[in-house]
């Protein structure tokens, strides 16, 4: 026999029973997007490599061991997109989206592919529901999007969301605190892991997402940015923690949250929910308002966010989305299956879930499809016009009247 065939390693098929909790949890993103005015963008799955190595940064993880980066067979080297936010800023000033009113409001939704170690929340191949406002560096602008998704994960009744926030300043605060850190680290080198070690050159700031205890120790005394930040940007942080307590939403200071993208400055933030392990970041973002820049664009700051849809579906527990129909059109007699067809189609058109058999099942056969595919009625046609309506869960039968059923079954929905 031949081997058989299976998914790539990291990555999962999604079938019809697993749809129908995606499907919510997009159109709640499609619904809260489309009432606080954003416009759906779509970019491609792939984009030239350079992209992400001006954007997401060169010493980032994705851009070292993450990508799925290949030539293609003009020897033009590409890569899956690992994130949305650098390619949204490709299309903004590609298409000149500087010229059209400020800011510019945009979402979207889709794969995104990263070299990770699979697990539980982690996968090779992911999905995201991004947010972008671009063309704004006013505090209204991040507590808005921030809004947004705590917005979204209420609507979708994720349990246990908080919400992480910090804010990393301007890129020069930034620089001079990076060498403050990197003093410290050597003062402490002989402590803190060998990758910590590695990077304290290049990326001192990562030394915050150590996962052993001995450098999580040394981190823990460590001087942090948040306590270095002044003027402006301690002003715009400080009306950004207004603008959410205003609006309700609850937030923790975290000022060890350092995200894995260089493009970031200012406000940053993270929504984490219970249950989700190691993984239990649902979504987050931050400002990057030298992005558009860096890419070509006018000086044009910006913020936005994106959550994973697997770990918000993982956090709602995925609940079995049992099939449901309004009704089964079977039949007494063989003679009857282009009526019951017919009959399907017609209940289709007004509206209804039909189902019918399609593979020559007797009636008894037929009933217990009906009953598999969460049917409520069942109608049976016996020929002559006449029929029969059993409701699946109480069991009773009557007849009726063919031409009344879009009617009948609509009122009993
Ligand atoms: P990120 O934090 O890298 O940010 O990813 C956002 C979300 O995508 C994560 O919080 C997580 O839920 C999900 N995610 C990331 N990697 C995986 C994976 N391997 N498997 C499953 N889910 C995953 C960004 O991508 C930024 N572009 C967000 C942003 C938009 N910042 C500003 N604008």
């Amino acid at each position: 026999m031949s081997r058989k065939a299976q998914a790539p390693k990291g990555t999962f098929d999604i079938l019809p029973a697993d749809s129908r909790a995606r499907e919510r949890v997009e159109s709640a993103a499609a619904q809260v997007f489309a009432r606080a005015g954003f416009g759906r963008i779509e970019t491609p799955v792939f984009e030239d490599t350079d992209l992400f190595h001006r954007s997401v940064g060169e010493t980032t993880d994705i851009v070292q061991k993450e990508m799925f980066t290949f030539d293609d067979l003009g020897g033009r080297s590409i890569t899956l997109r690992p994130e949305g936010t650098a390619a949204v800023c490709r299309a903004y000033v590609e298409h000149g989206m500087h010229k059209l009113a400020q800011p510019v409001k945009l979402w979207y939704s889709g794969p995104f592919f990263r070299y990770e170690a699979p697990q539980a929340g982690r996968y090779r191949q992911f999905h995201q529901i991004g947010a972008e406002t671009i063309g704004s560096d006013d505090p209204l602008a991040d507590a808005e999007v921030i809004m947004l998704l705590s917005d979204l994960l209420a609507e979708l009744e994720v349990p246990g969301v908080k919400l992480h926030l910090a804010s990393l300043g301007s890129p020069d605060v930034r620089a001079e605190y990076r060498n403050e850190l990197r003093t410290y680290l050597r003062e402490h080198e002989d402590k803190v892991s060998g990758d910590v070690r590695a990077r304290i050159d290049t990326n001192p700031l990562r030394a915050f997402d150590a996962k052993d205890e001995p450098t999580k120790g040394v981190m823990a005394d460590a001087p942090k940015l948040i306590d270095r930040l002044s003027g402006e940007d301690l002003e715009h942080f400080g009306e950004v923690r207004g603008l959410l307590d205003a609006a309700g939403i609850g937030y923790e200071i975290d000022p060890t949250l350092v995200r894995g993208l260089d493009y970031y400055t200012r406000t940053v933030f993270a929504f984490t929910a219970e249950g989700l392990g190691a993984q239990s970041e649902i979504g987050g973002g931050g400002r990057y308002d030298g992005l558009i820049a860096e890419l070509g664009g006018p000086d044009t700051p910006a913020i936005g966010w994106a959550a994973g849809i697997e770990r918000i579906l993982l956090a709602l527990g995925e609940p079995e989305s049992a099939e449901r129909s309004d009704v089964f059109v079977a039949v007494a007699e063989p003679e009857q299956r282009a009526a019951a067809l017919a009959l399907a189609n017609e209940l289709r058109h007004a509206g209804l879930v039909a189902n019918l058999d399609l593979a020559g099942r007797s009636l008894k056969g037929q009933l217990k499809q009906a009953d598999r595919a969460g049917a409520r009625h069942t109608v049976i046609l016996e020929g002559d016009g006449r029929a029969t309506m059993r409701d699946m869960e109480s069991g009773d039968q009557r007849e009726v009247d063919v031409a009344r059923l879009p009617d009948e079954l609509a009122e009993a929905r």
